[in-house]
């Protein structure tokens, strides 16, 4: 006899929602906000409040959508940072009602804010001006709140600066400093008007538990927090990405160049590796790049003790004899080779066959393991052998 099994059907079943009369398919777990980034491109819905690389929080409400389902006429207004996208949701992004909301709301942020964009360092890379051309500010209705002019500029840090008559409240860097640093520097002291963001216990940048990572800087939407050393808004500069130079993490890295020198040093947010953030190294501790003391070409130490500069040639003899002479006499042990996590797998194998294959010693380590214990220890002992022999 003929045995018939019911297949149950695993497809997995499409749901989608509607944005302003279209449907789309939309993704589990996914926000109202990521949800019309994915398909209509990340400037279709203004935010503020929202970063890439934080948690949702729905602080500015700029985000506001309207919200409604399928034969029920009501809707309601939500953040579509923070509301999950559910099936059959009807999503209008640009009614009248949602345009004048987020109108009303810029113009509210303003009268806490000076007006003072022309003389701003972010003029021109400033996301509240940004948001408030996107909205249609041309004017603001509303009396003057309190513009806090009399908040005084922190500069007591070498690489970060604060002015915070400029904040708008919107927490990106506390957020950042606690979600993605993880150090809970920045917090929030006072109500209303006289809310204002905070260093350890209210003390200035330089006394705070402050690791100079900068996610502070590059999470503020204004000019509150800035980078010492650039000036988002300067004109003609170039981005390059690239690859942080020190340790074998990898960061990616946008560069910020302007006639052959660097500006500034973001993280891209859309960085596999470290989504928008860096080490205070990868950050700020770019002068070396054109440092007139870098090194730009081999050089040997002459007997006077003076560097003198020399051809690859040269070096590579000098090199050879040297590491000779201390295997002789010395012995190969006496002789270690430090690899470095920039280099490729490529690289630093042949390092460690070059070093035990030709000098033949086992002394061979790299600047990967816990951070530069190697190198650390190469500096304290001071036994390079370049000042022993
Ligand atoms: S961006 Fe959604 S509430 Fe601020």
């Amino acid at each position: 006899m003929k045995t018939s099994y019911l297949i149950p059907d695993i497809t997995p079943k499409v749901k989608y929602a509607s944005i302003n009369g279209q449907n789309y398919e939309l993704k589990a777990g996914e926000s109202i906000l990521s949800f019309v980034k994915r398909h209509f491109g990340k400037e279709t819905i203004p935010t503020l409040c929202d970063a890439p690389n934080l948690e949702a929080f729905g602080a500015c409400r700029v985000c506001s959508v309207e919200v409604s389902r399928p034969g029920n006429g009501q809707s309601r207004t939500v953040a579509a940072c923070h509301t999950p996208v559910e099936e059959g949701m009807i999503i209008q992004t640009e009614s009248t009602s949602i345009q004048s909301l987020r109108k009303n709301i810029i113009e509210l942020v303003l009268t806490d804010h000076p007006l003072d964009c022309l003389t701003c360092e972010v003029n021109g890379n400033c996301e509240l001006q940004d948001v408030a051309a996107r909205v249609g500010i041309r004017k603001v209705r509303y009396p003057e709140g309190k513009n806090h002019l009399d908040r005084q500029k922190d500069t007591s840090h070498p690489y970060m600066t604060s002015d915070l008559s400029k904040c708008i409240m919107c927490y990106r860097c506390v957020r950042a400093c606690d979600e993605v640093q993880g150090q809970l520097v920045l917090s929030v002291m006072g109500r209303g008007f006289d809310s204002q963001i905070i260093k350890g216990a209210n003390e200035s940048f330089m006394e705070s538990e402050c690791v100079s990572c900068g996610a502070c800087a590059q999470a503020c939407p204004t000019s509150a927090i800035s980078d010492v050393f650039q000036s988002k808004s300067l004109v003609g500069q170039d981005k390059v990405k690239t690859v942080c130079t020190y340790c074998g993490v990898g960061c990616n890295l946008e560069v910020s160049v302007k006639s052959g020198k660097i500006l500034s040093i973001q993280a891209p947010y859309d960085a596999e590796v470290n989504q928008g953030h860096t080490c205070l190294k990868g950050r700020y501790a770019f002068k070396f790049y054109n440092h007139p003391e870098r090194l730009q070409y081999p050089m040997i130490r002459n007997v006077q003790g003076e560097l003198e500069r020399a051809t690859w040639d040269e070096v590579y003899d000098y090199i050879a004899n040297k590491l000779k002479k201390i295997k002789t006499e010395n012995g190969p042990d006496s002789i270690a080779g430090i690899s470095s996590s920039r280099c490729t797998n490529e690289e630093n194998y042949l390092m460690q066959k070059f070093i035990r294959a030709v000098i033949g010693t086992n002394n061979i380590d790299g600047c990967a393991r816990v951070c530069h214990s190697p190198t650390a220890l190469r500096n304290a002992k001071d036994f390079w052998y370049r000042c022993s022999y």
